[in-house]
């Protein structure tokens, strides 16, 4: 892709996000490490964030916004503290996708960030910072794992299909969740919850999962997670045509997309509060 009006290409802005990731997640782990400290809910009871997720955010927006004036930060922890100009970058970060698995030491946590501009995901990164095994994309430039493009399932029908979901933290929302899946179970594979969006779709991208979907999910959970599905040769999408949002966001390969969207449709999984 050529350069944007940025002055930065989307594999420039991958670089910076990678460094930035890398750094926030070592700063995740060490503080899982040494001891977690200061949980508080948000939402609901149920909704945590912990004192590790305020301190990579402040450090991710340390290491960005200082060296690229202009940029703005749109994080789970703080807002969106900058309005950003036509063209200008804004960063889309979840400081710890995954707060829960971190909270229990489960190791399925993440650092996600992505680099959009004019409303267009370019680039983007999401690092298990449990493990260390990074996912990045850039519009146009595939998606990446270790140096191995990633192409997704070759799964090509729903019954066979591995498919990953989440809920979210209204009970209310859960219990319409429940319902859809309960139904949804029949008919494929098997179901996997494994707590972190960002992570559900890096391994829907590399075809570890063979499919994901969820209702609910705010755009720091998916900016760079979407882009690396989309870029591995998902489609990433909403249901009836919708774009891919907080009322249901649906990853699949294409083969895989149109069975599961309309077995979603008629259980009205984007239904309920
Ligand atoms: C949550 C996780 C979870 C998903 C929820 C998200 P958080 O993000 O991605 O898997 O089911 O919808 O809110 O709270 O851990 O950053």
């Amino acid at each position: 892709m050529s350069e944007i009006s940025t002055g930065s290409t989307p594999g420039e802005l991958l670089e910076i996000a990678v460094r930035v990731a890398r750094d926030a997640a070592a700063t995740a782990r060490r503080m899982r490490d040494e001891a977690i400290g200061d949980v508080q809910t948000k939402s609901t009871d149920t909704d945590v964030v912990t004192a590790a997720d305020k301190a990579v955010e402040r450090q991710v927006a340390d290491a960005l916004l200082p060296q690229r004036p202009g940029d703005g930060l749109l994080g789970e922890e703080y807002g969106d503290a900058v309005q950003v100009a036509p063209g200008a970058v804004r960063w889309i970060l979840d400081p710890i996708d995954g707060t829960v698995n971190y909270l229990y030491g489960l190791p399925q946590y993440a650092v996600s960030l992505a680099a959009e501009v004019d409303g267009t995901v370019v680039a983007g990164v999401v690092v298990n910072a449990a493990t260390g095994d990074e996912w990045t994309a850039t519009r146009g430039g595939g998606a990446w794992r270790a140096g191995r493009r990633l192409t997704g399932s070759t799964r090509t029908t729903l019954d066979q299909a591995l498919v990953a979901t989440g809920f979210g933290y209204d009970a209310r929302r859960r219990e319409h969740q429940g319902a859809v899946l309960a139904r949804l179970i029949t008919r494929v594979r098997d179901i996997r919850r494994l707590g972190a969006a960002a992570l559900d779709l890096c391994f829907a991208a590399e075809g570890t999962l063979d499919a994901y979907f969820e209702k609910g999910l705010n755009l720091w959970d998916h900016a760079a997670g979407g882009l690396i599905a989309e870029e591995a040769g998902l489609v990433v999408s909403g249901l009836s045509g919708a774009p891919a949002g907080d009322q249901m966001l649906v990853a699949a390969p294409p083969a895989l997309f149109g069975a599961l969207h309309d077995a979603l449709v008629e259980l009205d999984a984007a239904g309920g509060v």
